[in-house]
Order: C-alpha cells, then sequence, then structure tokens
C-alpha cells in the first residue's frame, strides 16, 4: 500500500508535475483536501529557507508526511536574480508574463545569457526534515518561445536543447528538468529507507 504524501504548495503546475513523477510511490494529495485559508508563507533569504519553511506550515499545521518545494532561476549575469524572488520579480501581485518581460529587459545588450533553474525539495516525515536540491544549466534566450508549462519557460534553453521549456512537453520538460532532478534524489531517498525497512 502507497503512503500518503501532501505536497505543500498551492501552485497548480507544481502539483501536475510533481504528482506525475510520484504516483507510483506514493497516494500523492494536494492541499484541497486540508483547511487552509491564507497563502503558505514564503519568507525566507534563500530557496533552502523558503522550501523548510513550507514543508514546517504544513507538517506543523496538520501532522502529515508532506513535501515542499522552492524553486527559482538564477542568472549569471544579474548576480543570481532573480533568484529566491523569482515569483515576484516584477512586484504584486505575481504574475508569470511581467516576470519573463522584466528579466528579458534587464538582459538587453548583455551578451552572457547563462542562467539555472534550482529546485530545493523539502520531505518531512516522522518528526524530520530532510532537503534535496536539483537544478539545470542553460541560457536566456532573446525571445519568448512556446506555450507549454509556466513561468520563465518560454525564455529558458537548457544546455544541449534546440528548444525552450516552454516547446516541450511536460514528459520532455521532466526528463532533465530541476525539479525532477531532486526528485530523483528524493525518491533514491525514499527507496533507500524502505530497502532498510524490509531487511
Ligand atoms: P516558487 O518555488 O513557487 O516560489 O516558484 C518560484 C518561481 O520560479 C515561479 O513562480 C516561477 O516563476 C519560477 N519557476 C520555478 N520553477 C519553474 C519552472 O519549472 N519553469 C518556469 N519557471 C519556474
Amino acid at each position: 500500500m502507497r503512503p500518503i504524501l501532501y505536497l505543500a504548495t498551492q501552485n497548480k503546475h507544481k502539483v501536475e508535475e510533481l504528482s506525475s513523477l510520484l504516483q507510483d510511490h506514493f497516494i500523492v494529495r494536494d492541499l484541497s483536501t486540508l483547511a487552509i485559508t491564507e497563502e503558505i508563507p514564503e519568507t525566507g533569504a534563500t530557496l533552502v529557507e523558503n522550501s523548510l519553511q513550507k514543508a514546517r506550515f504544513i507538517a506543523e499545521k496538520f501532522q502529515v508526511s508532506c513535501l515542499a518545494d522552492d524553486s527559482g532561476l538564477e542568472v549569471e549575469a544579474l548576480a543570481g536574480a532573480p533568484g529566491v524572488n523569482s515569483a515576484r520579480y516584477a512586484g504584486e501581485p505575481k504574475n508569470d508574463q511581467a516576470n519573463l518581460e522584466l528579466l528579458l529587459k534587464n538582459l538587453v545588450g548583455i551578451a552572457n545569457r547563462r542562467a539555472r533553474f534550482v529546485t530545493v525539495l523539502t520531505y518531512f516525515h516522522d518528526g524530520a526534515f530532510h532537503s534535496f536540491e536539483g537544478e539545470i544549466q542553460g541560457e536566456i534566450v532573446e525571445a519568448p518561445r512556446g506555450s507549454q508549462g509556466f513561468g520563465y519557460d518560454p525564455i529558458f534553453k537548457p544546455e544541449n536543447q534546440d528548444r525552450t521549456f516552454a516547446e516541450m512537453t511536460l514528459s520532455e520538460k521532466n526528463q532533465i528538468a530541476h525539479r525532477a532532478r531532486a526528485l530523483e534524489k528524493f525518491i533514491n531517498f525514499i527507496d533507500e529507507i524502505q530497502k532498510c525497512a524490509d531487511e
């Protein structure tokens, strides 16, 4: 019997991506079955802090096993910005299109387009927190391309690829993306624990 795992995120795209990758290991639940009226706080100075904060919020409120994700895009020529501010780069309210346009504007005339997506996952289970990081290197293209995905997907082209994330299907993106890479580490961890329990 697969254990239940709550996803500590209110982002529908992330629920979709994470659920498709975790369904063999867990019965995956989003937060709709828990009574949450407020936004999960995200006030840390780093992705690691935010990821831990989200997992802790759900763990302390509901005492359930959960997985939180905090991700961001780091652009080399912008000293790692938007980074932890990726969701609100262009200010409040969150707006993916405005964020992407501001990033392209801030890179006008800059030759170095190197960037990376990073994800930090935090798993809470049995009173302990465990974090896992995944990244993918790539570059920011000159103009948006594609209509899949979300966020900065239309302007991020992973290294060794011809297409942006937004020109890939979800399953193509999941084979190489930051979130999938962090999840692979998480799943290896789960498998190890299971092996120990079986011995
Ligand atoms: P958070 O992890 O919910 O704080 O997300 C941070 C922001 O990073 C999102 O709102 C997106 O703008 C961006 N982001 C994170 N992961 C991705 C991705 O896979 N594709 C595109 N943008 C992403």
